[in-house]
């Protein structure tokens, strides 16, 4: 085992099971990611790339193999003791954004912070302002377009200041210049240290990153 990494998987197995139908999303996925690293995952839709992003963001569990966050075994945590863990270690920008509608673009970057016991609209704020949304403060979600959503939901990811980054297709609905920005601001948080993991079609991005993680049909290709 490598005690070096901050994320580890273990061979990871993941099983979703519909009725008498069962999908392999993930088969047998050994990855050890070490602090500091700035890593994209890429492979075509249905591969597995969401599902390892939430196992490893301890969103949801395996069906066989092991995940090792921040040294500690996820296996043995409770639910309660796992969210701890994931709200103090992890920032996560969903596929889907998961914004909450009837709140405020505000309030909904600041909600994560008010669970970790901080709450921060000035900080809410000031990430809002670097994402290009300082004047879009008071709309609910469904006052704003996919592009706008997306960067809400990357500025959420932030509030805690979290030393993890996963982050699932961040640029997908981002124009080329909004999507150089994003990437510019994960660059600047990886040089600060931020360990980021990073799904993306993007060639710009993948270019960038000084590791990639290819998943076809559930597997890591080497
Ligand atoms: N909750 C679920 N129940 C059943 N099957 C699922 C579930 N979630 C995902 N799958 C299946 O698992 C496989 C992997 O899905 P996943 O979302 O990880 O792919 P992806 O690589 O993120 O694709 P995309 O690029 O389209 O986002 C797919 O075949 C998908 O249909
Ligand atoms: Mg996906």
């Amino acid at each position: 085992m490598n005690n070096g990494s901050v994320i580890e998987l273990e061979n990871v197995s993941k099983d979703y099971r519909r009725g008498s139908e069962t999908v392999h999303a993930l088969r047998d996925v050994s990855l050890a990611v070490t602090p500091g690293e700035y890593v994209a995952v890429v492979g075509h839709s249905g591969s597995g790339k969401t599902t390892l992003m939430n196992i490893m963001g301890c969103l949801d569990r395996p069906s066989r193999g092991r995940v090792i966050l921040d040294g500690q075994e996820v296996h043995e945590k409770t639910e309660a003791g796992l969210t701890r863990l994931r709200r103090s270690a992890i920032g996560f920008v969903f596929q889907q954004f998961f914004l909450i509608p009837t709140l405020s673009v505000l309030e909904n970057v600041s909600l994560p912070s008010l669970f970790v016991g901080k709450p921060s609209n000035g900080r809410a704020g000031e990430l809002l302002e670097m994402v290009g949304l300082g004047n879009r403060l008071h709309h609910l979600p469904n006052q704003l377009s996919g592009g706008e959503m997306q960067r809400v939901a990357i500025a959420r990811s932030l509030i805690n200041a979290p030393p993890i980054l996963l982050a699932d297709e961040p640029t997908g609905n981002l124009d080329s210049r909004n999507a150089d920005m994003i990437m510019k601001i994960f660059e600047q948080l990886n040089q600060e240290g931020v360990t980021v993991v990073v799904v993306t079609h993007n060639q710009d991005i993948v270019k960038r990153c000084r590791r990639k993680v290819h998943i076809e049909d559930g597997r890591i290709e080497t």
